[in-house]
């Protein structure tokens, strides 16, 4: 069936798990059922799908029994297939993506239906689009994947400041520099699971480590290369902000997505762009041994993870697929970036923006950011036709308005 006349405009498959069941509740919460958005739930599960229709229907305090409830499990490929051929949108919450995910990117492909997830894990984005990008081009699938906190305020953050640093001094900054200030958040189940398997596949198989440490590992074919290097654990002093930085654990994901829309875009931030990542710790000795902490606690970790047996042993101190931060935490959350693009000419023309959002990073907000995504690809005019893009590459401003309206989203020049 032709996109445009199929039934839903988006489904939300995995809306039985942590962050899923949080994608159906601001849906819910914001769009209501049989309004502008003609949505629906699915998973695997008929009973758990049930039951949770009806409680985040008794919490918003809506009718939800009209919200249609479709199964679909990812070892059946007829049922992703039924689901796909019935939504213009599919938003899914499955993983980890490595895992369950690959069934219903096929179908999405082959059936021209448009795609957004969560995912942070590179080796298998990778896996996709050297798999399907020449028939989603042709499909006209827009396959969109870290449309989450990974990678969204980093990906859409470099937009907006290359687009006002263009607005206001007609060129694009050559190096754009993401500072965390500061963010308050836990982890889920799901995401441990996701992080896990990556390394599990990493053990494996040294393709998929090469492919981890690569900088450029989302770019497209001929333009792998480029200024930028791997992200260190040793504390920096930066000159722009004054103090110093330490490692931020997504930078690996969201400076790859980042490169990637620079490619995408025909090197709209320019072809010698540069891009990195990290934590804002302070001035003095203080900021210096925080630095020095962040980087020894996260080399540690990664060190420890890296080794099997000490890695599955741990996993089962942490929470499990299902488990995440409560309402009071997600609630009490937040998350607070600069970015400083660097004019290329004159350092007195340099910009610095802001991104906010107002719940925790990994599920409050990012929850927010996907189910605007999906609805951003369902309901606005499209930027591109089909293949593998990024946030800010198929989504661009539409998707930075939608945020800033409806998700608690600031994006603010602030010098
Ligand atoms: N990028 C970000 O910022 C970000 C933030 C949050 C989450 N994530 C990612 O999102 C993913 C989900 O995280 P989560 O914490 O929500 O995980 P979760 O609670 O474990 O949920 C996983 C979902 O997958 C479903 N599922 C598992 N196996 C399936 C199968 N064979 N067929 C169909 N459905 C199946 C589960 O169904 P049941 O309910 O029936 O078990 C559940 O609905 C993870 O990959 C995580 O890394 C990313």
């Amino acid at each position: 069936m032709e996109r445009s006349e199929r039934e839903y405009d988006v489904i939300v498959w995995g809306a039985t798990g942590f962050t899923g069941r949080l994608v159906a509740e601001y849906l819910l919460d914001r769009y209501g059922v049989g309004g502008e958005l003609r949505w629906a739930m699915a998973g695997r599960n008929a009973s758990k799908l049930e039951a949770v229709r009806a409680e985040i229907g008794r919490e918003a305090g809506r009718a939800a029994d009209a919200l249609a409830l479709i199964t679909a499990d990812a070892d059946d490929p007829a049922s992703l297939e039924a689901l796909v051929a019935r939504t213009r949108v599919v938003c899914t919450t499955v993983g980890p993506y490595a895992k369950y995910g690959s069934g219903l990117v096929a179908a999405c492909v082959q059936l021209g239906t448009d795609y957004c997830d969560l995912t942070g894990e590179l080796q298998w984005m990778r896996r996709m689009i050297d798999a399907h990008e020449a028939e989603a081009t042709r499909s006209g699938a827009r396959i969109v994947h870290t449309c989450g906190f990974d990678s969204i305020p980093s990906d859409l953050g470099t937009w907006f400041v290359q687009r006002e640093m263009r607005a206001r001094h007609g060129v694009p900054a050559r190096h754009v520099k993401l500072r965390v200030r500061g963010s308050k958040g836990g982890a889920s189940g799901g995401t441990i699971a996701s992080m896990l398997n990556m390394l599990d596949e990493a053990e494996r198989d040294p393709s998929i480590r090469r492919v981890l440490a690569d900088p450029y590992a989302l770019n497209p074919e001929g333009r792998r290369s480029g200024p930028d290097r791997n992200e260190g654990l040793a504390p920096e002093k930066d000159d722009d902000f004054d103090v110093w930085t330490g490692m931020f654990v997504m930078a690996g994901i969201n400076t790859r997505v980042v490169r990637r829309s620079n490619a995408l875009l025909d090197d709209l931030y320019g072809a010698d762009f540069r891009y990195d990542e990290a934590i804002l710790t302070g001035a003095g000795p203080l900021g210096f041994l925080k630095a020095a902490g962040l980087g020894l606690g996260t080399g540690g970790v990664m060190a420890l993870m890296s080794l099997g047996p000490i890695r599955r042993a741990l996993s089962r101190l942490l929470p499990q697929p299902g488990e995440g931060p409560s309402k009071a935490q997600r609630e009490a959350g937040y998350f607070d970036i600069e970015l400083h693009a660097e004019h290329p000419g004159d350092h007195g023309k340099s910009l610095r923006a802001r991104v906010t959002g107002d719940r925790d990073p990994g599920y409050g907000s990012t929850a927010k950011m996907l189910s605007e995504s999906a609805v951003c690809l369902a309901l606005d005019p499209a930027r591109t036709g089909g293949g593998f893009w990024t946030p800010a590459s198929a989504m661009g401003d539409a998707l930075l308005d939608r945020l800033v309206a409806n998700a608690g989203l600031t994006f603010t020049i602030e010098s």
